[in-house]
């Protein structure tokens, strides 16, 4: 026995980065997952890697519910339906997310479009799909930025984390009874496309790290654990907290 044996699990933005990370680790630990991301070439290539008898590719976009819809029923139909929904995919506009007098509300709409109401409307059709099955694990993608001054010059991606985090507090309290729980990990600065701006400028590289106590970048696998101990029984009793792997940016 394995830790997620005869779960399935769905990951959003799982075609690459901390969310293909974490969906092969669940496949690791016997479960079957969905690679849901808006990058359907992507998301077969991430579903083949992992494996076809572990892994299958739903194209799904957060930010339209059509989209986010069709993809659960595409898996309910086909007797995917997860007792896990990580709500992981995001973005950050780099060069473009800036200090509130300086942000165009073009850019604060499309980041909240995708981070925030992404997220709810992922987490809107887990519960929907969980709560007639008895309940669920639903793991929201936070940051540091969401808790402190660390995204000062990211006015849209820090306040659209910080909404993640209240979503996650939220929903627990709501679904808590139909044992559904909802918990956010907080992963540090972590080396993925997403900040390919930080990670190739060596100042603003060694910047950042000099801000986290335990002295490195992140990477994708250290949030693999907590994620699988949020997605198994073991987490049981978990619901409506928030877990820094953060190498101690946000907890010292
Ligand atoms: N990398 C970091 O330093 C860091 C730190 C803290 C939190 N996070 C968060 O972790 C999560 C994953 O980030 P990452 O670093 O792996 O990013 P990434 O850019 O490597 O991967 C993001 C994935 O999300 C997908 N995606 C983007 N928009 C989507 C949409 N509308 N619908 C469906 N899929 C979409 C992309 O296609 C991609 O596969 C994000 O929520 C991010 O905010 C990242």
């Amino acid at each position: 026995m394995t830790t997620l044996d005869g779960k399935t699990a769905l990951v959003t933005g799982s075609a690459t980065g901390i969310g293909y990370a974490v969906a092969s680790r669940f496949a690791a630990e016997g479960a079957r997952v969905i690679i849901a991301d808006r990058d359907a070439d992507a998301a077969r290539a991430a579903a083949t890697a992992i494996g076809a008898d572990r892994a299958r590719a739903e194209m799904m976009d957060i930010s339209d519910e059509a989209s986010v819809a069709a993809a659960f029923a595409s898996a309910e139909t086909d007797g995917w339906t997860p007792d896990v929904v990580v709500a992981n995919a995001g973005v950050q506009l780099f060069g473009q997310d800036a200090k509130a007098a300086d942000l165009d509300l073009d850019v604060w709409r499309r980041t909240v479009d995708i981070n925030l109401t992404g997220t709810f409307l992922t987490v809107k059709h887990a519960v929907r799909s969980m709560v007639p099955r008895g309940g669920g694990s639903i793991i929201l993608t936070g940051s540091p930025t969401g808790l402190n001054g660390e995204g000062a010059d990211f006015t849209a991606y820090s306040a659209t984390k910080a909404g993640i985090h209240g979503l996650a507090r939220t929903v627990a309290a709501a679904y808590a009874k139909d044992n559904v729980r909802v918990n956010t990990v907080v992963p540090a600065y972590t080396e993925t496309s997403l900040v390919t701006t930080i990670t190739t400028d060596p100042e603003a590289r060694a910047a950042i790290i000099g801000r986290i106590p335990l002295g490195r970048a992140g990477s994708p696998r250290d949030v693999e654990g907590i994620m699988v101990f949020l997605a198994s029984d073991d987490g049981a009793f978990a619901t409506g907290s928030l877990f820094a792997v953060d190498g101690g940016m946000t907890t010292i």
